[in-house]
């Protein structure tokens, strides 16, 4: 995860994603740095974005890319987790990419194998490279604003931050990094000694808002509230949905952003999400390659016998 990750090496990695993000908007979109290794995406959760970004973030680089979807594994034959993580390594993975629904998981099978492993989003932990990605995103949106660091910045992250891996993974980046953060969520969505984490509170969206430079929002996550608190869509959005007449309280030019999936007319409406100028959710996705090809340039480089990080 990001928790204690420096601010040097969060900007390293910022620093080095950018060159990828010059590559991918050329025709010709190969770098053969990785070419001969083997990158195993293990995921035991659903994904879009995450899974198929770092099936395209590892091809770029040249490597041999092989994707094992949970649903269809051994897994459902009863195979451990830990059984399934010492046959991937076995294979003589290069790198492994793990998306798990427990917290911690993907700390256990990185003490397990040989190779890096990655943390694709476990559980209500983290997702380290959404977080990543959320700052370069920032970064580059507010590259005349800001300068290394993102002092200055008010970033508002609204909805479920009780059950958000992205929420916690962007706090501590972006906190690390200098940047104001606030999170608001209903009283039950909203983690017990949150402060802690160098954040603000807020329940009431609106004050929440006054003077911020982005609004990140994310979906409910039903899946893990398991009955306890599902509020109606509609008394959800009337209170923390993101819409038009809200983001005005946010600063005039407001960058909005989503990791997605999102879930329009309830967190965020459509016609927020798909502003043409301050809607960042499709340049999140394209900072997400860029982010895991540095991400897997930069820990393949041990075993590469290239220098750089430790
Ligand atoms: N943002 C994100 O993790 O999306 P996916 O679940 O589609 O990977």
């Amino acid at each position: 995860g990001l928790a204690g990750v420096a601010p040097h090496e969060l900007l390293f990695l910022l620093d080095e994603a950018e060159q990828w993000v010059e590559l991918n908007r050329q025709p010709q979109k190969r770098a053969d740095r990785l070419a001969g290794l083997t990158i195993i995406n293990a995921f035991f959760e659903n994904s879009t974005r995450t899974l198929l970004s770092f099936e395209i973030a590892g091809k770029r680089l040249g490597a041999d890319v092989v994707n094992m979807h949970a649903a269809q594994s051994s897994v459902k034959k009863g195979e451990t987790l830990i059984d399934t993580a010492m046959t991937i390594n076995a294979m003589r993975a290069d790198a492994i990419v793990i998306r798990h629904g427990s917290s911690g998981a993907v700390r256990l099978i990185a003490d397990k194998v040989d190779c890096p492993v990655l943390n694709a989003g476990d559980g209500q932990h983290e997702h380290p490279t959404q977080g990543l990605l959320d700052a370069l995103t920032i970064r580059t949106a507010f590259r005349n604003r800001i300068g290394s660091d993102f002092n200055g910045l008010v970033v508002t992250i609204c909805g479920d931050i009780l059950h958000s891996r992205v929420a916690r993974s962007n706090i501590h980046c972006l906190t690390t990094l200098g940047a104001e953060v606030r999170v608001c969520a209903p009283p039950a969505l909203m983690p017990v000694g949150i402060e802690q984490m160098k954040v603000t509170p807020y329940h009431d969206f609106d004050k929440a808002l006054a003077g911020a430079d982005v609004v990140m929002m994310l979906r409910l996550q039903q899946e893990r509230m398991e009955g306890s608190f599902i509020p109606s869509p509609r008394e959800y959005r009337h209170l923390y949905g993101l819409t038009l007449e809200r983001l005005a309280k946010a600063k005039p030019d407001a960058l909005v952003m989503h990791p997605g999936p999102m879930n329009r007319g309830v967190e965020i409406d459509s016609n927020v999400a798909d502003l043409a100028d301050r809607s960042m959710i499709t340049r999140q996705v394209e900072m997400g390659v860029a982010m895991r090809m540095a991400c897997l340039e930069v820990l393949t480089r041990k075993a590469r016998g290239v220098e750089g990080w430790s």
